[in-house]
């Protein structure tokens, strides 16, 4: 039985992955932070009394600006293989939280890869790191590959920058075998609720039900390679079960603006949307429902309005990835369209208003 530990367990990726390691018969060790109100929403179907035999799922408190806490996880859990998935991911949220963004997605990974060292664990432990495609930043070539050259557009992303030149570094320098996924946004109905894919579909079911008259959005130019979190959890351990440590891309090679995303998304349910306007005077109006169930909503409704506070210092315009490296090598593909992602979350979220959760 292989034995895996997985940092950021309690995320959107951290319960993909589990439940995929899981099926494969590992043994599952994940971190997750100490905190007020529960956070382990997205893994409670998998969690198993730690009295019962054999739990083949174990949770642990730790935190990235720990070092001495995740020495001891490593030492007690010997894992085969770390997936470091924990970050403060947010990139918004990362110009307002600088220096903790940098201590986390960036020096957090110096920690792990010292831990690993310090403990003897080099020629035992894999680890794969949550790289992504933010590193590209300005848009500098399409599509983007594993030799597109970065330009970061956050502290979020400077600090993932950090953190994978530091596997690289680790993997030349002591011959670990740590390797850097970086993936393209990918989405779910286990998505946190204020980033955009999920901001919006949450939106469209509450608009749907009654419960709310409008979603404010910040850039809807912004374009982005969507896929299913589940067939990156897949890539993922693909890219740990390679013959040799190695950086991928993993992305659909299919961009998309928000304004589309949300356009779809109000489709799912029955409900035709047109923009008109320009800039922060941009405004998503309802041209026709037909959905005879909303009976609230009429012709000439104002459902989106454009909200400057969800602007960036910087952005980045345009992301689309060429994984056919991955696919060449690891056998990779995602399997889901975005389409059939928008819907699922869209019905998913109006399921779970309609049930009052
Ligand atoms: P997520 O849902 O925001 O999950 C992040 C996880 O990290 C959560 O479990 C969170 O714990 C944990 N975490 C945050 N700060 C921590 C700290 N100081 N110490 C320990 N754990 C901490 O993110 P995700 O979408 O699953 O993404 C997983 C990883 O992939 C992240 O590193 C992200 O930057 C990267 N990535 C994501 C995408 C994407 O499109 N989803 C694309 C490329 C790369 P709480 O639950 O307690 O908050
Ligand atoms: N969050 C948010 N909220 N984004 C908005 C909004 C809004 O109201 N309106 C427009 N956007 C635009 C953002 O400006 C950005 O261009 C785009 O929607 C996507 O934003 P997010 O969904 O927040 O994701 P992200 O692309 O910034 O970052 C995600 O993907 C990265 C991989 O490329 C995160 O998961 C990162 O952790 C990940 O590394």
């Amino acid at each position: 039985m292989k034995t895996a530990l997985i940092t950021g367990v309690t995320g959107q990726d951290g319960a993909y992955l589990s439940e995929l390691l899981l099926k494969k018969g590992y043994l599952v060790h994940g971190i997750k932070r100490r905190s007020s109100s529960f956070n382990t929403q997205r893994i409670n179907h998998l969690y198993q009394d730690l009295h019962t035999d054999n739990a083949n799922f174990q949770l642990h408190y730790g935190d990235l600006s720990d070092s001495t806490n995740l020495i001891r996880i490593i030492q007690e859990t010997q894992p085969d293989e770390i997936y470091n998935l924990a970050a403060m991911s947010h990139v918004k949220v990362s110009f307002e939280t600088p220096e903790y963004t940098a201590n986390v997605d960036g020096i957090g990974v110096l920690r792990l890869l010292e831990a690993v060292r310090l403990l003897k664990m080099t020629d035992k432990t894999k680890i794969y790191q949550a790289s992504t495609s933010e590193l590209y930043g300005s848009d500098q070539a399409v599509p983007q590959n594993e030799k597109t050259p970065f330009y970061p557009r956050s502290p979020y992303a400077v600090a993932k920058l950090f953190a994978y030149w530091t596997i690289i570094n680790y993997r030349e320098a002591y011959g670990m075998f740590a390797s850097n996924g970086i993936l393209f946004n990918h989405e779910s109905p286990l998505r946190g609720e204020t980033f955009v894919t999920r901001k919006i579909t949450m939106a469209v079911a509450a608009i749907a039900a009654g419960k709310q008259q409008k979603l404010f959005l910040g850039n809807l130019d912004a374009k982005r390679d969507w896929g299913h979190a589940k067939d990156y959890a897949e890539g993922m351990w693909r890219i740990l079960q390679h013959a040799k440590p190695d950086d991928f891309v993993l992305a659909t090679g299919i961009t998309t603006t928000v304004r589309e995303f949300a356009r779809q998304a109000f489709a799912v349910l029955g409900i035709a949307i047109e923009f008109s306007g320009e800039g922060v005077n941009e405004k998503g109006i309802i041209s026709a429902v037909s959905n005879t169930e909303f009976k609230h909503l009429n012709e000439g409704d104002e459902v989106i309005t454009i909200d400057e506070r969800y602007f960036r210092p910087t952005e980045v315009d345009l992301l689309i990835g060429d994984a056919s490296k991955a696919h060449r090598e690891l056998g990779w593909k995602p399997t889901s369209t975005l389409s059939e992602i928008i819907a699922e979350m869209t019905n998913n979220d109006y399921n779970l208003i309609k049930r009052n959760i």
